[in-house]
């Protein structure tokens, strides 16, 4: 039997751009995932741009007969694991949903990779996990102190893998501390894709451009940053998919337990984003001055040093290619 790489949630967003990084590798990959927040359609996008496609799956990390007829089919070596919600209002709306979907689903995954011998996991957590900190640049040290369910859900799922990794020395575990994944694969054929409003700035500012939505409201511009609004580490999603591959090479090599930021060090506010996201696609962005959103923090960003060197790993996307490879991306969906 070949071996194979597992990817929960590999429909989605971050998950379809790390499965296109994978078959570029020449990995053979297995897709789970539960169509929750996402579509088959995106496989189309894989196969243009890879000339593959992975084997799907759909149905549930919670359900233990899929896991179990997953492995037993197939000689899973490593798991990449992005199902999972994250949506952070619906999470203070549906704690026992995001408890249910992140941790439960998690630990049920885990389980059965245990059983089957599964050597390594790479896990989706999120910059959420450090909460509000004494300094804005966020390490890897720092206070773990979410403030909300979803990033709670994280930092349990985090617990889990730093316990496992003591119970079980063998496995080889990534926990990969994303900051603000945005862009699209630069193809234009792969981008994110999720059901319903976005939640997210960039999707929000795409659907402005493109006329979907009419304003953006922007939530305050009375934080303590340079210009009001909040400032955050925006990532080109293939950066981070890229950070993945640097992550599964590290754990190939060496069964280690590693935990990083993965992030670019560079802080831009929504302001920023707005006029690049204008530049990048012709259009004007109108938008209307709000209250801020509640548990918005004023500006946070990666210290990424640690990755870089762990992983051998950097960014190298700018703020202009993730604007407008969005753009692309959203033009493509509206053709389609
Ligand atoms: P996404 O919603 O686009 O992708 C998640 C995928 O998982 C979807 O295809 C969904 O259908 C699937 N899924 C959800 N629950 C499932 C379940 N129980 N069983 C099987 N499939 C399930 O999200 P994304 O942006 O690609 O995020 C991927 C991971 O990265 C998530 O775990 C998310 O929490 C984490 N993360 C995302 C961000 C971000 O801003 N996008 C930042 C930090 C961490
Ligand atoms: C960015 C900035 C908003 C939308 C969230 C999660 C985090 C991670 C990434 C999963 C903020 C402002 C936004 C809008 C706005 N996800 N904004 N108008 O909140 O930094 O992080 O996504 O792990 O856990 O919390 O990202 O894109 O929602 O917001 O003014 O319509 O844009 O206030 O300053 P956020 P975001």
């Amino acid at each position: 039997m070949t071996s194979s790489i597992l990817v929960t949630g590999g429909l989605g967003f971050i998950g379809s751009h790390v499965v296109v990084e994978l078959l570029i590798r020449g990995s053979d990959v297995v897709v789970l995932d539960n169509l929750s927040n996402s579509n088959e359609s995106i496989l189309d996008g894989v196969q243009k741009i890879t000339g593959k496609t992975p084997l799907l799956y759909i149905g549930d990390i919670r359900d233990p007969a899929i896991l179990k007829l997953i492995f037993k089919r197939h000689d899973i070596q490593s798991v990449l694991h992005f199902a999972g919600l994250k949506a952070v209002g619906e999470g203070e709306e549906k704690p026992l949903l995001y408890f249910d979907n992140n941790v439960k689903g998690s630990i049920m995954l885990f389980d059965e990779m245990i059983k089957a011998n599964v050597r390594r996991v790479i896990f989706s957590s999120s910059a959420t996990v450090y909460g509000e900190a004494i300094s804005v640049k966020y390490n890897e040290n720092m206070l773990l102190k979410p403030i909300n369910v979803y990033g709670k859900t994280k930092l349990m799922v985090e617990e889990v893998l730093r316990e496992m990794k003591r119970a079980y020395p063998q496995l080889g575990i990534a926990i990969l501390r994303y900051f603000n994944p945005v862009g699209a694969h630069p193809s234009g054929f792969i981008g994110e894709n999720s059901n319903g409003t976005p939640n997210n700035l960039m999707p929000y500012i795409a659907d402005v451009a493109s006329g979907k939505k009419e304003k953006l409201f922007i939530f305050g511009d009375d934080f303590a940053t340079p210009d009001g609004t909040g400032v955050r580490d925006y990532i080109h999603v293939k950066d981070l998919a890229l950070g993945h591959i640097a992550a599964l090479n590290k754990l190939e090599t060496n069964f280690d337990m590693i935990t990083v930021n993965l992030g670019t060090g560079k802080p831009y506010s929504v302001l920023d984003i707005v006029c690049a996201f204008e530049e990048a696609s012709g259009k004007k962005i109108p938008y209307e001055i709000v209250p801020r959103r509640q548990g918005d923090l004023a500006e946070y960003y990666a210290d990424p040093s640690l990755a870089e060197k762990m992983l051998q790993w950097k960014t190298s996307f700018d703020i202009k290619a993730m604007c407008e490879d969005t753009w692309n991306w959203q033009k493509y969906k509206i053709k389609a």
